[in-house]
């Protein structure tokens, strides 16, 4: 099943209420939360206590994108706050198995998190302990860039060698997707979408939502 997680980085902060309530009601599956820390990447969005008011608003299951350094140092504050699934970079970890470990004491789901050009052997080890995968088609830090092709191939031989190996791994891809590519995208094997600027950024934020939809079922 396909499942669109609008991110929020694109949203008009000033009314994140509202636009949560519209992808809510428009059907969307999760809500992508885009947390950097300005080390790990030259940008700083926002963190714990934002994540924790907006809990209060909406019952979407909360896609926690940790781009931080050390990330396992805040896996609990996190999870406390309303997470349901956390991202952390692989690049950012020194212990996978530790982080999914802290993740899982929580209960929460536990994904890792790849830039555009981070080998996949990297988290071959992990695979089995990661409810999914984040594949990053842009360089984390800013919404509204292109969709770098090469990570498309990338994601083909992760779903590749998820199949052989039988896993159950979601895989996820952010950045730069639109209706116009969404097909590509999940024609690659991603089944979990992530479109900020192309979701709130719309003039119509209810109807993108739908329309990603109609792509998928398409
Ligand atoms: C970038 C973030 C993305 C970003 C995507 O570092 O991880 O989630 O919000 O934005 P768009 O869809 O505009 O590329
Ligand atoms: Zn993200």
């Amino acid at each position: 099943m396909y499942k669109l997680a609008p991110s929020l980085l694109a949203a008009d902060f000033k009314n994140l209420e509202r636009d949560i309530s519209c992808v809510e009601r428009a059907g969307a599956h999760y809500l992508h939360l885009d947390v950097m820390d300005g080390v790990f990447v030259n940008n700083i969005s926002f963190g714990v206590p934002v994540i924790k008011s907006i809990r209060g608003c909406t019952g979407l299951p909360f896609d926690v994108h940790l781009m931080i350094t050390d990330p396992i140092r805040y896996i609990e504050a996190f999870a406390e706050a309303g997470a349901d699934i956390i991202n952390v970079h692989a690049e950012a970890c020194s212990d996978l198995k530790a982080a999914f470990n802290k993740i899982k004491s929580f209960g929460k789901k536990t994904a890792v998190t790849l830039k555009p050009d981070t080998d996949l052997q990297t988290i071959y080890d992990a695979l089995p302990d990661a409810d999914m995968v984040l594949l990053m088609s842009v360089e984390p830090g800013f919404g509204g860039q292109k969709l770098m092709p090469h990570t498309l191939k990338k994601a083909e031989k992760l779903a590749n060698y998820i199949a052989t190996n039988g896993y159950k791994t979601d895989i996820e891809m952010d950045g730069g997707i639109y209706l116009s590519n969404a097909r590509e995208v999940i024609s690659a094997g991603v089944n979990v979408i992530v479109a900020g600027s192309s979701v709130f950024g719309a003039e119509d934020i209810e109807r993108a939502v739908r329309d990603f939809y109609a792509v998928f079922n398409g």
